[in-house]
């Protein structure tokens, strides 16, 4: 079996240009647009490049973007001071503190500090905890482009057994959550799954793996996963971002997944596009959120 290749990319963009018309309506009823507020210390290489992106995607969406660029030296203080001065800036509806920060800045601190409504990220304690209860206010980006990817490629998660490969509250945890609920972001087949997470300290992890009718795969690790870890006619996602000398690979051994798998996302081009589009949908309801709070 060869598997059906899961074109990310495309559905990222036609996401995007939902979220374009959508933008575009609320301008015109409110005189206003969403804002999105990045923040990005340091000069780590893949941090700019993802910035950059994120920037040009607000653009093209017709939602404002601003950048606040920080040395390296940044005290955790001063990073506080512009996340607070931004918490009360009511022309920003979104914030986003671009990870990792500098090894010397207390992270935990800094995205504690985010107003939770206007936490584009999802990473705030109440909003996974509004989540993990069912009632998001804003879901996780690189998680909730997975569940829409799987829902808009025709992929039903409910009575199946999935495996997440990772536990990181960024994507493992959240995912496990997501797939968990009575309904998911795009209804009752993008939930109910029977959802098993297995991580860098489970025993024999590929006879776990190997019962996935749904493969996530988000642990870190280049070509961790191997054909032998797959069931036949698996549906496999592969969340990685791994850099190979110039190029870039998933956590899955694509090519020869491929081979075993029904339906394989690649990388570059599968769940990575969906981080932004997802981002973008974020910050336009986060100015929901603002335009409400003010007529409340
Ligand atoms: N760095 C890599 N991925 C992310 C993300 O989703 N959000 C933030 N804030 N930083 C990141």
């Amino acid at each position: 079996m060869t598997a059906r290749v899961l074109d990310g990319k495309a559905i990222a963009l036609q996401i995007r240009h939902e979220v374009q018309l959508e933008v575009a309506k609320v301008i015109e009823a409110t005189g206003k647009a969403p804002c999105l507020a990045a923040v990005l210390v340091g000069d780590d290489p893949a941090s700019q490049v993802y910035v950059r992106n994120k920037e040009m995607a607000c653009h093209k969406a017709g939602i404002g973007s601003q950048l606040f660029r920080l040395p390296a030296e940044t005290t955790t203080e001063q990073l506080l001071s512009l996340v607070e001065q931004l918490n009360n800036d009511p022309s920003v509806h979104g914030i986003l503190v671009q990870l990792p920060l500098p090894k010397h800045i207390d992270e935990r601190r800094v995205l504690d500090c985010v107003a939770p409504h206007k936490d584009v990220d999802a990473f705030a304690p109440e909003n996974v905890g509004l989540m993990s209860q069912g009632r998001p206010r804003y879901l996780p980006c690189t998680p909730h482009g997975v569940m829409q990817l799987l829902h808009r490629e025709g992929i039903e998660t409910a009575g199946k057994e999935v495996v997440v490969i990772g536990r990181s509250d960024i994507v493992g945890k959240p995912l496990v959550s997501m797939l968990l609920q009575k309904s998911g972001p795009c209804g009752e087949s993008n939930a109910n799954a029977t959802v098993t997470c297995v991580h860098s300290r489970t025993p024999n992890l590929s006879e776990v793996t190997c019962r996935a009718d749904i493969l996530i795969v988000a642990i870190g690790k280049a070509n961790f996963v191997t054909a032998g870890m797959v069931k036949p006619g698996a549906v496999v996602i592969d969340v990685g971002i791994n850099r190979s000398g110039d190029s870039i690979v998933g956590d899955v051994d694509y090519h020869a997944v491929k081979e075993v798998a029904s339906a394989i996302t690649p990388v570059p081009g599968g769940v990575g596009p969906l981080t932004i589009a997802m981002l973008l949908r974020n910050t336009l309801e986060a100015f929901r959120v603002a335009q409400l709070k003010m007529t409340t």
